[in-house]
């Protein structure tokens, strides 16, 4: 007999199969026990008739507590009652290994103790929701970039020097030596970009971040593409169409996912709409301040509330272009006709999720880079390597990073960015 995955059904429509899964929830009356079973590809319901079922296997069904593991035996069904659209009439049940007094009952818990529990959390079917659409925004991200001639490699983890600003730094001991965890891959990236001439890389990043908000993790995934011979407004095209892609990929392929989150799609359909509205910081600041946001001026950094306002004004994915040379890290250039700002953009999500993208043009020239590092105070002893690229044969370049949850968190709709980590590390929270 075939042992089948609950997701794979539609093609065992009346096929007696077996399923290796749990039991997610269950109700019972004297003739009928409905299991909601899940095998970690879905979940869907089994039914079990005690009147076609030996006694045994029904007094078995009646006794199955929550998250027990099974093997069950039956037909697959049509089933147009349920959103997954079939389910098991069980002939037998096969109990793997016991569970009792699971803690996460079909009952409200708070977060805190969801937190505490996220290993069994993971189970339900909200987070696998969610961790399929991170899983498709992984599978779609690969896919954009080799089809498109980028090469992924991938910068260390381990780092001695700090490229986003020291204060976010989580450090190490490297043998005697001080040693950081990566904030960013960019500058390695930058290198490589001259080595391959357009390249990615993707993966996890660490920012010693007090903020206890509802978008800042202190572990998260970053995919930072670099491209060699590329100016800013290429760069840009490229982070709409990505961003674009990603959308549509899980909009085609994670359509059960989106309906059990209650996800809006006609919204997420617009948010695939090429070009992405952009607006300059100069016009950004005007805008707010014109709205009777008076804690803002020329200068500041854009909190929550004036991303929200900015992206709620456009009602898509919104470019903001050309910040303060003051609020951006050393990399950035000026345009020639200003020196006050720099040739950057961050794209702020829209319903509130802030922002998902920061990029820019990378300085270039010896001397200017030079400058830099030491108005800084960045040792020229630990940049040596990233100041060598200005030596052989430097070339503009342009690249940009998108925080893998922050898509995930606006894109699945959720209201919390500890949602789209399997594992979240977030301030006062390490376990499990
Ligand atoms: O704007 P950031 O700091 O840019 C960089 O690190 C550049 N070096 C990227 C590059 O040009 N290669 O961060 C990029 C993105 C943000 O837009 C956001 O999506 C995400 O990383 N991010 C965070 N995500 C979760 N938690 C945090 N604490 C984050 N900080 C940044």
């Amino acid at each position: 007999m075939e042992r089948i995955r609950i997701i794979d059904s539609k093609d065992h429509v009346g096929e007696i199969v077996q399923i290796g899964g749990w039991i997610a929830n269950k109700r019972s009356s004297g003739k009928i026990a409905f299991l909601q079973l899940r095998d970690g590809s879905a979940f869907f319901q089994g039914v079990v008739v005690k009147t076609e079922v030996p006694e045994e296997v029904f007094n078995t069904a009646k006794g199955l507590s929550q998250e027990t593991s099974v093997i069950v035996t039956g037909e697959i069904r049509e089933d147009s009652r349920s959103k997954f659209g079939y389910e098991i009439g069980i002939q037998n049940i096969e109990v793997v290994g016991e569970s009792n007094d699971y803690p996460i009952t079909p009952k409200e818990h708070g977060t805190d103790f969801l937190m505490d529990n996220r290993h069994l959390w993971l189970r339900s079917s909200r987070q696998h929701a969610i961790m399929q659409i991170r899983n498709e925004i992984i599978r779609a991200t690969y896919e954009f970039y080799n089809s498109r001639g980028f090469t992924k490699i991938d910068p260390p983890i381990l780092t001695s020097s700090a490229p986003e600003g020291t204060t976010e730094l989580f450090s190490t001991d490297y043998f005697g030596q001080d040693a950081y965890l990566s904030q960013t891959g960019q500058l390695y990236a930058e290198a490589a970009a001259m080595a391959f001439g357009k390249v990615f890389s993707f993966g996890p990043t660490f920012r010693a971040e007090k903020s206890k908000t509802r978008r800042h993790l202190t572990e998260f995934w970053m995919i930072e593409p670099e491209m060699a011979f590329v100016k800013h407004e290429e760069s840009l095209q490229v982070q709409e169409q990505y961003v674009a892609f990603l959308v549509q990929s899980v909009l085609d392929n994670c359509d059960y996912a989106l309906d059990v989150l209650g996800r809006d799609k006609e919204l997420l359909k617009i948010y695939t709409e090429l070009p992405f509205p952009r607006i300059s910081y100069d016009d950004a600041i005007k805008l707010l301040n014109e709205n009777d946001f008076d804690d803002i001026t020329w200068g500041d950094d854009f909190g929550s509330p004036h991303e929200t306002f900015i992206a709620n004004h456009f009602s898509k994915p919104v470019f903001i272009t050309n910040y303060p040379k003051g609020i951006k890290p050393f990399y950035m250039p000026s345009p020639e006709d200003r020196d006050d700002v720099v040739i950057c953009a961050d794209l702020i999500a829209p319903e509130g999720y802030g922002e998902i993208i920061g990029g820019s043009e990378r300085a270039i020239g010896y001397d200017n880079m030079k400058q830099r590092l030491e108005e800084n105070n960045l040792s020229l002893d630990e940049y040596g390597w990233y100041l060598d690229l200005n030596k052989y044969g430097p070339v503009p370049h342009s690249g940009f990073g998108l925080g893998l949850e922050r898509a995930v968190t606006w894109i699945s709709g959720i209201e919390h960015i500890r949602e789209a980590s399997p594992f979240p590390r977030m301030l006062h929270r390490i376990y499990p």
